[in-house]
């Protein structure tokens, strides 16, 4: 049964529901994902390269990935799922965001958010969020890794109650620093 979220449809001209994803949208996620990746994260001056975002992107709309991330999807419609999967879709089905999380050796983990960019500053970000937000336990801490040149996302995970952690690292070529709630 499909979730709609009044709250939503009150903030946002655009008319959205926040549901489960199938395995068979395993591909267009990646696609979301790559998209935003290629869009997002070349930063020249920081040294990650226009080439290396994109060697990742086409791996994470890969076969091998869409295959694992369909998986993840399966699992994650099961009620003690350690995965998370929620998608916002337009009234013709298209997928115009997910986010995914994760609870991994105890540790709750926000592991993707992206809103397909023409979509997004509509509330459709906050509202993937919430969802993720009410699945993990508030008692604990949830992290979330993001770019540290990412300001918009940043932005809006303080908004959320993230703060840095002070632990940063580099994915390859990509400075990450990581953020936390209750800390
Ligand atoms: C970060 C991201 C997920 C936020 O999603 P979003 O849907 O744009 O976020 P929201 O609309 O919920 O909120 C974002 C802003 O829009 C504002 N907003 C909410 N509803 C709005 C509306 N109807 N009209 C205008 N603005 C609105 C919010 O107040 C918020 O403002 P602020 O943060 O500038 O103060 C999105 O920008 C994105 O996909 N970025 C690219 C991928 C990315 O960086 N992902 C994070 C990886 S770690």
């Amino acid at each position: 049964m499909e979730e709609c979220y009044n709250e939503a449809m009150k903030k946002s001209k655009i008319a959205y529901t926040i549901v489960a994803p199938s395995s068979a949208d395993a591909q267009i996620l990646g696609e979301i994902n790559a998209e935003n990746w290629r869009e997002v994260y070349p930063n020249e001056a920081l040294g990650v390269t226009k080439e290396w975002v994109d060697r990742v992107a086409t791996l994470r709309e890969g076969a091998e990935k869409n295959k694992q991330r369909a998986e993840q999807i399966t699992d994650s419609l099961h009620p003690d799922s350690l995965h998370f999967w929620k998608v916002a879709r337009l009234p013709n089905r298209q997928i115009i965001g997910f986010i995914q999380g994760r609870k991994k050796d105890g540790v709750q983990e926000l592991h993707g958010l992206h809103i397909i960019r023409q979509y997004r500053g509509n509330g459709i970000g906050q509202d993937l969020m919430d969802a993720l937000l009410k699945w993990f336990d508030p008692a604990k801490p949830i992290i979330v890794d993001v770019a540290s040149f990412n300001n918009k996302a940043i932005q809006f995970y303080a908004k959320n109650g993230f703060k840095p952690t002070g632990h940063t690292y580099h994915y390859e070529l990509l400075p990450m620093t990581r953020m936390s709630t209750r800390m």
